[in-house]
C-alpha cells in the first residue's frame, strides 16, 4: 500500500516507540485503548475523569468543548500511568461551524478540489475545538435515494466516489497528520451498507462477492491507498454475517489483501448488537466475533471493556490478537504526533478567516446546484427586466434546514438563506413577496396557499422553495415515497394555476421522484441541502451571476418502483430500447399472453429514469466533436489518450463537467453498460474551443472476474465523452496483452 503519510513520519520509528509503550502496559491498559465512550448521563463526566485517569479509555466520542478536551488530555497525559493521550472522535461529515453541502452535494460538483477545500476548513475548525479524529468520508455506493443515508454519500458511482473520498480524506488529513489542524479520516461504514434492503436504515444486505468486489469496496480500497487512518465496520449484516463480525472483510481484504496497518473501530454500540442479530447469544460471545473479525475499538458499547478479559483468561482470544489491535490504535496516536502535541492549541493553527471558509462553502454549493430543467431559457432571471418575484414555500428562509443532516456543530446563525441571498444581491431593485405557505415540508395545511397565489398573480415570476426538511433524510431517516412531502405538490399545481412561469429550488437529502410535478415546473434548481452559503449560491444562479454547473452523482428515478435504478447497471439478455419498451396505454385490449419481443422494462414507468447520472444543464449549450484515441489499441500496461473538443457554443462563460464513460463488450462477467472512467471541469467564454485530453491506463479497465480475482481481459471496447451518462459521441478501441502487435486480442 503507498501510505504517504506514514512515510512522512518514519515507520519504523514509530513501530519502535508502538512497540515499547506496549510492552509496558498491563492488560487493562490495553483493554482500555480498545474503550471509546460517550459521557452521557448524571455522574458521566466525573467517571469519565476517573476512566481516563487509570487508563481505561483510549477515545472519546462527541465532546467539542476546547476546555473539557484539553483537561481530559491532561489527566490522559499527566495523570495516568502511561501518559497516553485520547483520541478524540467526532462526526465532522461536511463541515464543522461552517457548513458545506450535504456530501451528496459536494459530490454534484464532480470537483476534488472543492471537495478537498471543504474537508481542510471542517478539519481546522473541528481541530481548534480537540477534535482530533472525524468519522467520515462515508464511502457507502447507494443506489437507493429511499435510504436517508445517501445524503451522506459520494452517490452512486465507485469512480466518482473514489476520486472525490480521497480528496476529503486528504483534506481532514493533510501531507502529514502530525501537523497542527489536521485530524484522522475514519471511512465508513465497512462495507456494503448502501444495499440495505427497500433501502431501510440497519436492514439486510446481500451482496455478491463479485459486486462487492467491484462495486462496493472500490472507494475504499482507493481511500486506504491514500493514507485514510481508520476504518469504521458497517452496522449492516453482509449476506448473513454482520459486518461487525464479518472475518472475510475486515481480515482476508482489509488486512491480508490491501495490507492496512491503521485500526477499525465498530459502529455505535455494533458489537453488542450482535447478539440482536441473532449471530451471537451473549456479550461475551459478540466480544469474541468482533475481536476476532479485527474490530479494534468498541464505539460506546462497553462491551469490550467488560468481556475481553475473561475471554483472555479462558484462553478463547489469544493475547497477539489484543496486541495487534492495541498496537493499531497506538500507531494513529502516534501519527497524529498526538504523544508530542496533545492538546487544542488553537493559536498553533492556520486559521482561515471568515471571509475565506465562507468562500469554501458559497463555491462548493455554487458548483454542487444541478439545473434539472429550464425551459425556453427562463432562467437566469435578468435583474434589470424583472420587476418582482415572488419568493414562495417553506424552504425560503430556513437558516436551520438548509443545513442537512449532522451538522451538530453547525451554526444555522452563520446560514445565508435564499430570501437573503436573493435580497443581498438585488437589493430594492425587484418587488419581493415572500410567503412560507407551508409552515414545514411535511405540514398538510394549504389554508395559506391562496397568498400564495395571489403573491404568484402579482410577481412576474414564481420562485417555489420545496424540498426535505434537515431531519428527513441521513441516519434512521429512510423514506419509502420519495416524492414532495406533505402538501408541496398541491402548493405546485395551486401556484401554477397562477400562469407566471415558476421556478422550483429544491431543497433535499437524496433524488426525489419529481414525476407528479415536473410538468408545472419551468424550471428546476436542485440544491441538496447546501449549506452556510447555499443562499447566496443560489441568488448567484438564479440571476446569472454565475452559470449552474452540478452534474447528478446519482439517478433519478421516474417512479420509486424503478429503484434501484443506476446508470452502470448490466445489459441483461433483453435489454430495452426506445422501439422495444412496451407501455401500458400500448397493450390492445385482451392481447394474447406473449414475451416475443418484449424486453426488460416496467410497463408503468418505462426504463429510463427521469433525469440520468451525470445530467446537468447549463445557461450555456456546449459541443462536443472530433473525438480522438492515441491509438485504437490499448496494450496491457499502457495508457490511451482520449481527447475530445469541447465548445460553448452559447453566450455565457461557464463551466462544463466532460465526463468519458466505457464499456466492455465481451467479459468473464457479464459488464456494466457504461462506466465512468474519467470526468474533468472546464471553463470556456462563449465561443471558446478546447480540447480535453483524458488517461485511460489498461488498469484502470481491471475488473474482478468469475473467480473473484482483478484482470484485465483483452477484446473490445467502447467510449463515450460527453456531458452525461447518456453522452452520445463514441468511439472503439481494442486491449491486446501486452507484446501483441496484431489486431487479434
Ligand atoms: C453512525 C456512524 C457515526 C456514529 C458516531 C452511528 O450511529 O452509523 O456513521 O459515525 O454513529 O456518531
Amino acid at each position: 500500500m503507498s501510505n504517504a503519510v506514514a512515510a512522512t513520519i518514519q515507520p519504523s520509528a514509530v513501530e519502535k516507540r508502538v512497540a515499547d509503550l506496549l510492552g509496558r502496559m498491563t492488560l487493562a491498559e490495553k483493554l482500555g485503548q480498545m474503550n471509546q465512550v460517550s459521557a452521557e448521563g448524571p455522574g458521566a463526566v466525573e467517571a469519565l475523569r476517573k476512566a481516563v485517569c487509570e487508563g481505561r479509555i483510549g477515545s472519546v466520542i462527541n465532546q467539542v468543548d476546547p476546555s473539557f478536551v484539553n483537561e481530559l488530555q491532561r489527566i490522559a497525559v499527566e495523570d495516568s500511568r502511561l501518559g497516553i493521550p485520547l483520541l478524540i472522535g467526532r462526526d465532522v461529515i461536511h463541515g464543522f461551524r461552517t457548513v458545506m453541502p450535504i456530501p451528496l452535494g459536494q459530490a454534484a460538483t464532480w470537483n476534488p478540489d472543492v471537495v478537498h477545500a471543504g474537508a481542510r476548513v471542517a478539519a481546522l475548525e473541528a481541530a481548534a475545538a480537540g477534535v482530533n479524529w472525524t468519522f467520515a468520508p462515508m464511502l457507502d455506493i447507494s443506489r437507493d435515494p429511499r435510504w436517508g443515508r445517501i445524503a451522506e454519500s459520494l452517490g452512486e458511482d465507485p469512480f466518482l466516489t473514489s476520486r472525490l473520498g480521497t480528496a476529503m480524506v486528504a483534506g481532514f488529513q493533510g501531507a502529514d497528520l502530525s501537523v497542527p489542524g489536521c485530524i484522522a479520516a475514519c471511512v465508513k461504514h465497512f462495507a456494503g451498507y448502501g444495499a440495505s434492503e427497500s433501502g431501510r436504515d440497519y436492514a439486510t444486505t446481500n451482496i455478491p462477492e463479485n459486486e462487492l468486489r467491484n462495486v462496493y469496496l472500490p472507494p475504499f480500497r482507493a481511500a486506504l491507498d491514500a493514507g485514510a487512518a481508520t476504518v469504521m465496520a458497517s452496522f449492516s449484516d453482509l449476506n448473513g454475517v454482520p459486518a461487525t463480525a464479518n472475518r472475510f472483510l475486515m481480515r482476508d481484504i482489509l488486512r491480508e489483501e490491501w495490507g492496512f496497518g491503521g485500526f477499525v473501530v465498530s459502529d455505535w454500540d455494533s458489537i453488542r448488537q450482535l447478539a440482536v442479530h441473532g449471530l451471537t447469544a451473549s456479550d461475551r460471545d459478540s466480544a469474541f466475533e468482533a475481536v476476532l473479525a479485527g474490530v479494534d475499538m468498541d464505539m460506546a458499547g462497553g462491551v469490550y471493556a467488560a468481556q475481553l478479559s475473561a475471554l483472555i483468561e479462558d484462553g478463547r482470544v489469544p493475547m497477539e490478537v489484543i496486541d495487534a489491535a492495541v498496537a493499531s490504535i497506538l500507531r494513529v496516536k502516534f501519527r497524529l504526533g498526538l504523544f508530542d502535541r496533545s492538546y487544542a492549541e488553537l493559536q498553533r493553527y492556520p486559521s482561515p478567516s471568515e471571509d475565506d471558509k465562507r468562500r469554501v462553502a458559497h463555491e462548493a454549493a455554487r458548483q454542487g446546484i444541478v439545473l434539472l430543467k429550464n425551459d425556453r431559457g427562463l432562467l437566469p432571471l435578468s435583474p434589470e427586466k424583472t420587476r418582482s418575484i415572488a419568493v414562495i414555500g417553506p424552504l425560503a428562509d430556513d437558516p436551520y434546514e438548509q443545513l442537512g443532516t449532522w451538522i451538530f456543530d453547525g451554526d444555522p446563525a452563520l446560514s445565508v438563506t435564499g430570501l437573503q441571498g436573493i435580497r443581498d444581491l438585488v437589493g430594492n431593485e425587484i418587488e419581493v413577496h415572500h410567503v412560507r405557505a407551508l409552515e414545514t415540508s411535511r405540514s398538510r395545511s394549504t389554508k395559506s396557499f391562496d397568498g400564495a397565489v395571489q403573491a404568484a398573480r402579482a410577481s412576474d415570476v414564481v420562485l417555489l422553495f420545496l424540498g426535505e426538511e434537515s431531519i428527513l433524510s441521513g441516519e434512521a431517516h429512510s423514506r419509502a415515497d420519495i416524492g414532495l412531502p406533505g402538501a408541496q405538490a398541491e402548493l405546485v399545481r395551486r401556484v401554477h394555476e397562477a400562469d407566471k412561469p415558476v421556478v422550483a429550488i429544491i431543497m433535499a437529502g437524496r433524488p426525489l421522484v419529481l414525476t407528479e410535478v415536473i410538468d408545472d415546473l419551468d424550471a428546476v434548481l436542485f440544491a441538496w441541502h447546501p449549506g452556510t452559503m447555499g443562499g447566496t449560491a443560489l441568488a448567484d444562479l438564479l440571476f446569472g451571476v454565475e452559470s449552474p454547473s452540478g452534474k447528478l452523482p446519482v439517478t433519478f428515478p421516474r417512479a420509486v418502483g424503478q429503484i434501484p435504478i443506476y446508470y452502470n447497471q448490466k445489459h441483461g439478455g433483453k435489454p430495452p430500447s426506445p422501439d422495444t419498451a412496451i407501455l401500458i396505454d400500448d397493450i390492445p385490449v385482451r392481447a394474447p399472453q406473449t414475451s416475443i419481443g418484449n424486453t426488460s422494462c416496467h410497463l408503468d414507468a418505462g426504463y429510463r429514469p427521469l433525469f440520468p447520472f451525470g445530467h446537468g444543464l447549463s445557461y450555456t449549450t456546449f459541443g462536443y466533436s472530433n473525438l480522438r484515441l492515441s491509438s485504437p489499441q490499448l496494450r496491457s500496461g499502457e495508457a490511451l489518450a482520449v481527447s475530445v473538443e469541447i465548445t460553448n457554443t452559447g453566450r455565457i462563460a461557464a463551466d462544463e463537467v466532460a465526463q468519458l464513460y466505457v464499456r466492455d463488450l465481451v467479459g468473464n462477467v457479464t459488464r456494466p453498460v457504461r462506466e465512468l472512467k474519467g470526468f474533468q471541469r472546464v471553463r470556456l467564454a462563449p465561443g471558446e474551443k478546447t480540447t480535453v485530453t483524458f488517461r485511460l491506463d489498461s488498469g484502470d479497465l481491471a475488473f474482478y472476474g468469475r473467480d473473484n480475482t482483478l484482470m484485465t481481459e483483452p477484446g473490445d471496447f467502447q467510449l463515450w465523452v460527453g456531458g452525461s451518462s447518456e453522452a452520445e459521441l463514441r468511439a472503439a478501441f481494442r486491449l491486446v496483452r501486452a507484446g501483441t502487435g496484431g489486431t487479434s486480442p
